[in-house]
C-alpha cells in the first residue's frame, strides 16, 4: 500500500480511511519554555512525522546508522514494518494559547481561535483530569498498532525538555469509516458504529461540517478542523443482562444490520415518524440515533473517528472498556450541540464520560514547512 503524504492542504488522519489502531497522545509545554521551543518543536515533529509516515526512521541516521557510542536517534521497533497507513496529526489545545490563569507563555493569546474554549461541564460528566486537557496533542493511526506506539513513543522523545507526555491512549478495532468502500465496523456494544459519517468522497459536507473555511476566524486555521475526543467507559457487563429488543430500542437500529428501527437496510434514511403495529414510534424519541441525528439539531453533523479501547479490568472483575470517541467538526459548538441533546439518550445509563478534550488541527503543512507554520 502507498504510504500517506504528511504534507498537503490539510492533515492526514482526518478524511484518510479509518486505521485499525491508534495511539492518542495530550502533551504540556514544560515550564519555563518560550516561543522558540515551541516553534522547534513543530519542526522537529513535523520532519519527524513526514518520514514516520513514510515508513522511515525518525532521521537519515535512524535507529542503527549513526555512531555506536550515542544512543540511536529512532528505538527501533519499526524496523522491518512497513508505514502501515501511519497518519500523524497534531492539534494545540485552548492552554496553549493562554493558561488557566490567564499567562500568555507564546505570545499566541491575540490568537487564540475565539470558539477554542474548555468544553462546558455536561451532564453526567465524571472527568478524570489525568484523561482530560492538554497543551498539544497527536493522535496517531496505522493498520499495525507497533508502528502508531513507535510514532507517539518517537515523538515524545523528540519533545524531551520542551513538552512532555499529560496522558495517553491505545485503541482498536476502529468504530467508524469514513470510506464508502469500508465495512461497517463494530464498537464494544456489538452495533455498527460509523453508518452515518461524513464520508471522504462528500467533499461538500467536509466543507459545511469539517473544514475551517477561509471566511471563518482565525485565517490561520483555514484548512484546519476541531478535534474533540471524549474517553467513554461503556458499562459492557450491564449492557450484556439487557434484552437485544431493548438494545435495538436504546440504539435505535437493529444489531444484526444495523438497519434503523423504521425499516430498510442499514443505509436507509431512518423514518422519525413510522409508527409500530402498536401506533409507537418505531424509532424511540430518546433512542441514540433519533437525539444524534441531523434532522433534530438544526442539521448538525460531525465527522466520527473513534476506537475501542480496554484498559485491563477493574478490581471487581469487569473489563475497563468503552469508545475513544473522536469527532472533527468545523466549530466547537457542532459537538457541544450534539453531547447537550444526548443528556435524555436512553444510552446514558450504559455510559460515562471519563475523559475530554478539545484542539485546533491547524492545516496541513506544505512542504519544506511545518505544522502549525501560519499561526506564528
Ligand atoms: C450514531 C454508538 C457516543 C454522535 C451512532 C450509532 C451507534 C452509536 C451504534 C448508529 C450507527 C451510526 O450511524 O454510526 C455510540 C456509542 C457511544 C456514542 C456506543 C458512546 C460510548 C456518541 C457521542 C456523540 C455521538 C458522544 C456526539 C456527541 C453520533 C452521531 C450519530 C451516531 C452524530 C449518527 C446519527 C445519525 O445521523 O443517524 N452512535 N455513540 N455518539 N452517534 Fe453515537
Amino acid at each position: 500500500a502507498t504510504p500517506y503524504a504528511y504534507f498537503g492542504a490539510h492533515q492526514a488522519g482526518i478524511t484518510t480511511p479509518v486505521q485499525d489502531h491508534l495511539h492518542f497522545a495530550s502533551f504540556d509545554m514544560m515550564a519555563r519554555t518560550g516561543r522558540d521551543d515551541l516553534v522547534s518543536l513543530l519542526q522537529d515533529w513535523s520532519y519527524a512525522a513526514s518520514r514516520m509516515t513514510q515508513g522511515l526512521d525518525v532521521s537519515a541516521t535512524g535507529a542503527v546508522g549513526g555512531s555506536p557510542e550515542a544512543p540511536p536517534d529512532d528505538t527501533g521497533e519499526a524496523q522491518g514494518l512497513a508505514a502501515s497507513g501511519l497518519t500523524i496529526t497534531f492539534g494545540f489545545g485552548p492552554t496553549l494559547f493562554q493558561t488557566a490563569d490567564g499567562e500568555d507563555r507564546y505570545g499566541l493569546a491575540a490568537r487564540r481561535p475565539p470558539a477554542l474554549e474548555r468544553l462546558p461541564a455536561f451532564l453526567g460528566d465524571d472527568l478524570d483530569p489525568g484523561a482530560s486537557g492538554g497543551d498539544l496533542c497527536i493522535q496517531a493511526c496505522a493498520d499495525d498498532p507497533q508502528v502508531a506506539v513507535h510514532a507517539i513513543r518517537n515523538l515524545s522523545r523528540i519533545a524531551f525538555g520542551r513538552s512532555r507526555l499529560r496522558w495517553s491512549q491505545l485503541g482498536f478495532g476502529r468504530t467508524s469509516r469514513t470510506t464508502a468502500a469500508q465495512a461497517t465496523p463494530r464498537n464494544l456494544f456489538g452495533f455498527k458504529d460509523g453508518t452515518a459519517n461524513i464520508l471522504a468522497s462528500d467533499t461538500a459536507a467536509l466543507d459545511d461540517h469539517v473544514w475551517v473555511a477561509g471566511s471563518d476566524e482565525p485565517a490561520w486555521l483555514a484548512g484546519g478542523s476541531y478535534l474533540v475526543a471524549r474517553k467513554i467507559a461503556m458499562l459492557i457487563e450491564t449492557w450484556d443482562r439487557v434484552r437485544l429488543a431493548e438494545q435495538d430500542r436504546i440504539i435505535g437500529r437493529d444489531k444484526g444490520e444495523g438497519a434503523p428501527l423504521s425499516g430498510g437496510d442499514e443505509f436507509t434514511e431512518p423514518d422519525f415518524s413510522a409508527t409500530d403495529a402498536a401506533g409507537s414510534p418505531a424509532i424511540d424519541p430518546a433512542s441514540h440515533v433519533r437525539l444524534a441525528h441531523p434532522d433534530g439539531n438544526g442539521g448538525i453533523r460531525i465527522l466520527r473517528r473513534g476506537y475501542n479501547y480496554v484498559d485491563g479490568n477493574t478490581d471487581l472483575g469487569r473489563l475497563d472498556a468503552g469508545l475513544f470517541f473522536l469527532s472533527y467538526q468545523r466549530a466547537p459548538e457542532q459537538f457541544v450541540t450534539l453531547q447537550r441533546a444526548l443528556s435524555t439518550d436512553l444510552m446514558a445509563e450504559y455510559i460515562r464520560h471519563i475523559g475530554s478534550g478539545i484542539w485546533a488541527i491547524p492545516p496541513g503543512a506544505e512542504p519544506g514547512s511545518y505544522v502549525g507554520a501560519p499561526l506564528f
